[in-house]
C-alpha cells in the first residue's frame, strides 16, 4: 500500500480541517496507509537557521521524503493560505543541498493534493495552492475538495461533511491513488 502523509494546516485542537482529514482517512481505509505530519516545532523561516539543519526541520523533511504522496488540509485565513502552513511549505521547498539552491528539495515530483474547510475564500485559496504546489515542483493533483463549516460546528465543535463533500473526497482520493499508479 502507498503511504499518504496528511498535513493538517491548523494546529488548533478540534480543528475542522483535522476533522475533514479524518473523513479522508476513512475514505482511504484499505486503500493506502495514512500518517499525519507533526510540524508544530518548525520555527519561523530564517535563512540564517538553514545550516546546520535543525532537528525539527530534518524531521518534517524525512517524513515528506518517506511518503508517496502529500494531502494538505488547509484553513483559509483572510482569503489566503495561513502563514503557518506557508512557512512550513517554504522550509520544505528548499534544496536538500544548499550549495545549489536550485537543486532538488524533498518535494521534487512528489504527488500532492489539497482540501480546504472554510466559509469564505476557498476558491481564492485553492487558486493559490494551484499555483504554489507546481511552482515548488510537486506533481499537483487538481481534484480540490472544498467544504464550508456547518453552522452547528461553531457551537459544538463537530464538523459534519455534506454528502457532496464526501463524494468529492472519494473522487480526490481516487485521483491521488491513480497519480501514484502512473
Ligand atoms: C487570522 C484568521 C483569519 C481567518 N480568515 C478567514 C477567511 O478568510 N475565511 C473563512 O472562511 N474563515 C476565516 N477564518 C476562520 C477560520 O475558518 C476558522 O477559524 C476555522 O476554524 C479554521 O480552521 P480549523 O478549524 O481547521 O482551525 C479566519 C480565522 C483566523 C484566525
Amino acid at each position: 500500500m502507498k503511504n499518504i502523509l496528511f498535513i493538517v494546516g491548523s494546529l488548533r485542537e478540534g480543528s475542522f480541517n483535522y476533522q475533514m482529514a479524518e473523513q479522508a482517512e476513512q475514505v482511504l481505509a484499505e486503500k493506502a496507509k495514512v500518517s499525519y505530519l507533526d510540524w508544530s516545532q518548525v520555527p519561523m523561516f530564517n535563512q540564517d537557521l538553514e545550516t546546520p539543519v535543525l532537528p525539527a526541520v530534518q524531521a518534517v523533511r524525512d517524513a515528506v521524503e518517506a511518503a508517496d504522496a502529500i494531502w494538505i488540509f488547509s484553513p483559509v485565513y483572510n482569503f489566503s493560505i495561513p502563514g503557518s502552513i506557508k512557512n512550513l511549505l517554504d522550509w520544505l521547498s528548499r534544496a536538500k543541498d544548499l550549495s545549489d539552491t536550485t537543486g532538488v528539495s524533498v518535494f521534487q515530483d512528489k504527488v500532492t493534493t489539497v482540501s480546504l474547510v472554510a466559509n469564505g475564500g476557498t476558491d481564492q485559496t485553492a487558486e493559490i495552492y494551484r499555483n504554489l504546489l507546481p511552482f515548488i515542483r510537486t506533481n499537483f493533483v487538481d481534484e480540490v475538495t472544498t467544504s464550508r463549516v456547518n453552522d452547528s460546528a461553531w457551537a459544538d465543535g463537530q464538523f459534519v461533511a455534506e454528502q457532496e463533500t464526501l463524494e468529492q473526497l472519494n473522487k480526490q482520493a481516487d485521483a491521488l491513488l491513480a497519480a501514484l499508479a502512473d
